[in-house]
C-alpha cells in the first residue's frame, strides 16, 4: 500500500476524490466557512457527532463531497492516542472491498505524533492475512493519503512512520504464518529476500557450520525437529564500516512444543508465534532499508523447531554453548534461553556498541504485563531510558524490570555451570539473567515479548510489536545530535546523510 503526504484543508478535502474520506475531528473543533466544516459543526451541535475518540458518523455521496462515503472521527485531544483509537474504530471503512483510495484528513492543525499515529492507524487496520485464506476479506486498498495543512513541518514524522508501517507489517506477517509455511529455511529466504534491499546484506547457515561454531545449546533444541534448523545473519550498513554495529537478536522458535518438557495441548497452537523476535528483526530491517538511516545495525535470528522425538534433548542433558560455558537443560521448554545464548555470543564478535534480544520467552511476562508493556531489561541506565522513550514516542510501551544478581541463584547448577531454569519466582527476570551470563560487559537489553508479540481470542494475530520501538530507538541512535554516554559515534557517516531520516515523534 502507498502513502502520500498532502496539503489539505477542509475545503480540498471535501474536494478530494477517493472511495473514503476519514476527517478527524478533535474536541476543540472551530468551523471555518467551507461547507464540510459547517457540516462538522451541525452535526456535533445536532449531537449526532461526539468528537470524543471512537466516535463515528458516516454518510453516503454527500453534495458538493467528491469522496464516495465520508466518515468524521472524533479525536478528542487530538494525541497520537487518540488518532489510534479513531482509526481502530474506522477499521471497517478501510476493509470494505470497494475501498482503493482513502483520505484522511485533520480538521485542525496536527502535530507531527498525531500525523504518525495516523499513519500507523491506517496501516494497521488495512492489514489483512490471506496466505492461507485466501477468500478472506482481502483488502482491495492501495492508496492512504494523509491531508494536514503544514506537509514540512510533518514530513519526517510521516517518514519514519510510513517505514515503521511496512516493518510492522512484515513482521506481523511472518508471526501470524502457520508453522508449516514458516520454517526456519522460509524465514531464512525471507531475509536474503530482504537482501535485495539497498544497504542490506544476508548470510545463512545450516546444521553444519553451526556445528563448526560449537553453537551446542542451539543445536540441541533443534536435534530433535526434522526441519533443519538456519542462523540468519543480515547487515545493514549506513555508516562508515569502522561505527561499532549495534546487534539484534530476534528468537526464532517456528514453533515451541515444549519438547520432552512438552506443553500441554490448548493453545499451543499459538506457538506459531514464538518466532515473533525473529519476524521482528526482519521488520526493523525492512524499515532500515527504507529509511537509510546512518547507523550499523547486524541482525541474528537462530531458527529452529523445539520437538519432542527420540533424538531430542532431554531435561538433565548437560550441553556446552558457544561461548564456552555449559548448561544443565532442567526444562526443555525453556528453549528460547537456549537459542539465545549461543546467538549473543556470536553476536559479541561483532564488538557491537549495544546487543539486544527480543524474544517471547517467558509465560511469566504475560502474567507481570500482560499485553499492554513489553517487558524490558538493561544492563546499562542510559540504554534503558533511550529504549523505554523510543517506546513512548511510537506507542509501543515497555517497563523495565530489575536484574539484581540475587536473581541468579537459582541458575546454580550441580552438573553444569548454569542450569537453565530456576523455579517459579520471577521466571522473566531468571531468563533475563541467564541471558546476562552471555553478554559480558557490552550494553545489552532483552526485550520479552510474550505478552505484546501477539493477540489471542478472537482478534488473534500477530501485533508487529516491538518494531516502532526498536526503529524508533535505531533513529534517535543515528542522530547525532542524540549521541550519548553509551553511543559514542566511533567513526563518520561514509555517505551525506540521506534525507528520509525522522523527526523524533514525541510521545502522548
Ligand atoms: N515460548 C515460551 C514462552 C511463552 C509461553 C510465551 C506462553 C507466550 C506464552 C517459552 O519457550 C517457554 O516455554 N517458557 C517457559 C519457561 C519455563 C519452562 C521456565 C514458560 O514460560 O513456561
Ligand atoms: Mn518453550
Ligand atoms: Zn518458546
Amino acid at each position: 500500500m502507498n502513502f502520500d503526504l498532502k496539503t489539505m484543508d477542509l475545503r480540498a478535502a471535501a474536494a478530494e476524490k477517493c472511495d473514503q474520506l476519514v476527517v478527524l475531528v478533535g474536541q476543540d473543533f472551530v468551523a471555518g466557512t467551507d461547507p464540510l466544516s459547517a457540516l462538522i459543526g451541525e452535526a456535533i451541535k445536532h449531537k449526532d457527532f461526539d468528537p470524543k475518540p471512537g466516535k463515528l458518523l458516516s454518510f453516503y455521496q454527500s453534495v458538493g463531497i467528491a469522496a464516495r462515503r465520508v466518515l468524521f472521527a472524533g479525536i478528542g485531544l487530538g494525541d497520537a492516542r487518540g488518532v489510534r483509537q479513531a482509526l481502530a474504530g474506522a477499521a471497517a471503512a478501510f476493509r470494505s472491498p470497494g475501498t482503493k483510495r482513502v483520505a484522511i484528513c485533520f480538521a485542525a492543525e496536527a502535530n507531527a505524533a498525531a500525523v504518525s499515529a495516523a499513519v500507523q492507524g491506517a496501516a494497521h487496520v488495512s492489514y489483512v492475512y490471506t496466505l492461507t485464506k485466501p477468500k478472506g476479506e482481502a483488502s482491495s486498498l492501495s492508496r492512504v493519503v494523509v491531508g494536514v495543512g503544514e506537509p514540512t513541518a510533518v514530513a519526517q514524522a510521516f517518514a519514519s512512520s510510513v517505514a515503521v508501517a511496512l516493518g510492522v507489517e512484515l513482521a506481523r506477517e511472518w508471526g501470524n504464518r502457520p508453522a508449516n509455511h514458516a520454517t526456519p529455511r522460509m524465514l531464512a529466504d525471507a531475509a536474503k529476500a530482504l537482501a535485495k534491499q539497498p544497504g542490506i546484506a544476508c548470510k545463512v547457515m545450516g546444521p553444519a557450520e553451526v556445528s563448526r561454531l560449537k553453537m551446542g545449546a542451539f543445536l540441541a533444541v533443534a536435534r530433535g525437529s526434522e526441519e533443519p534448523l538456519r542462523f540468519i545473519e543480515l547487515r545493514y550498513t549506513g555508516a562508515a564500516r569502522s561505527q561499532a554495529p549495534v546487534v539484534l537478536v530476534g528468537k526464532g522458535i517456528t514453533f515451541d512444543t515444549g519438547g520432552i518438557s512438552i506443553k500441554p495441548a490448548p493453545e499451543m497452537d499459538e506457538m506459531k508465534f514464538d518466532m515473533c523476535g525473529a519476524a521482528s528483526v526482519l521488520g526493523v530491517f525492512r524499515a532500515l532499508a527504507q529509511l537509510q538511516p546512518a547507523i550499523n545495525v547486524v541482525g541474528l535470528i537462530p531458527a529452529c523447531e523445539n520437538m519432542p522425538d527420540g533424538r531430542s534433548v532431554k531435561p538433565g542433558d548437560v550441553v556446552t554453548s558457544m561461548s564456552g560455558q555449559t548448561i544443565e537443560v532442567l526444562n526443555t521448554d525453556a528453549e528460547g534461553r537456549l537459542v539465545l545464548c549461543d546467538a549473543l555470543c556470536y553476536g559479541m564478535r561483532h564488538k557491537p556498541a549495544a546487543i539486544v534480544d527480543i524474544a517471547t520467552l517467558t509465560g511469566a511476562c504475560v502474567i507481570a504485563l500482560g499485553g499492554v508493556r513489553s517487558g524490558l531489561f538493561a544492563s546499562d541506565d542510559a540504554l534503558a531510558q533511550a529504549m523505554l522513550a523510543a517506546g513512548e514516542g511510537a506507542g509501543d510501551l515497555a517497563w523495565r524490570l530489575p536484574l539484581d544478581d540475587e536473581y541468579a541463584e537459582g541458575l546454580k547448577s550441580s552438573f553444569a555451570d548454569l542450569a537453565n531454569v530456576a523455579g517459579r519466582p520471577a521466571g522473566s527476570i531468571t531468563a533475563a539473567k541467564f541471558l546476562q551470563s552471555f553478554v559480558g560487559e557490552v550494553p545489552w537489553a532483552h526485550l520479552d515479548i510474550a505478552g505484546t508479540a501477539w493477540k489471542n481470542g478472537a482478534a488473534k494475530g500477530a501485533t508487529g510489536r516491538p518494531v516502532g520501538l526498536l526503529v524508533n530507538w535505531l533513529l534517535a541512535r543515528a542522530q547525532p545530535e542524540a549521541a550519548s554516554a553509551e553511543n559514542v559515534p566511533r567513526g563518520r557517516a561514509k555517505k551525506a546523510p540521506r534525507p528520509a531520516r525522522t523527526a523524533k515523534i514525541s510521545g502522548t
